[in-house]
């Protein structure tokens, strides 16, 4: 079998670039939380290794929690509907939240989720994302924290699947077309 590596045509982002990032985005969200309690609940399944690497570039306390949520059948996001497959163990209410994400595409994911958690009267949410594609957004989200806005390109890596293989990439890229194929 051949290395996952070896199906990305094209890297946008190098598993260090995207470590620099995240150190950035932690030093920012820890300046903004000086002296304040906060939760970061991740976005299974993507957001994993966001978690785990921008969680760790952290020197302060911090709690984590994880939902994990779908939109209604497949290729069918602009329905809008978004379920909670695996919801909070946490109780939020008087809590600071960021929530993290790999990736805002549409929007929907993240704005559901964003007025979910803000009717469990949270002190806080805001939004941490490592990449966003603002030509594909079809409804607002107020977004805090963003690592990169990207192309409306499909990418990989880094949590990001496509058929739920290459998440597992440290890298994050185009695949080849012969891929698709
Ligand atoms: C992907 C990605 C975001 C969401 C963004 O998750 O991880 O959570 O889609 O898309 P949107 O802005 O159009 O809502 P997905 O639901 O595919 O599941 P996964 O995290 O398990 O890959
Ligand atoms: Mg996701």
């Amino acid at each position: 079998a051949s290395d996952v590596q070896d199906d990305l045509v094209n890297v946008l982002y190098t598993e260090d670039q995207i470590q620099g990032r995240l150190r950035e985005l932690a030093a920012q969200i820890e300046t903004d939380y000086a002296g304040k309690d906060l939760l970061i609940v991740g976005i299974l399944r993507g957001a994993v290794m966001v978690m785990a690497d921008l969680a760790r570039s952290f020197s302060r306390h911090l709690e984590m929690d994880w939902m994990a949520v779908s939109s209604y059948g497949s290729g069918t996001k602009s329905s809008g509907v978004v379920r909670i497959l695996k919801d909070l163990d946490t109780d939020i209410s008087g809590r600071h939240v960021v929530i993290v994400d790999e990736i805002i595409d549409t929007g929907l994911t993240l704005s559901w989720l964003t007025s979910n958690l803000a009717s469990r009267n949270p002190a806080s949410v805001e939004i941490c994302t490592l990449l966003r594609k603002p030509e594909a957004l079809t409804m607002p989200v107020d977004v805090k924290y963003v690592g990169w806005d990207i192309p409306n390109e499909f990418v990989v890596g880094y949590g990001l699947d496509y058929r739920e293989q290459y998440r597992n990439l440290r890298d994050i890229g185009t695949l080849a077309p012969h891929v698709y194929s």
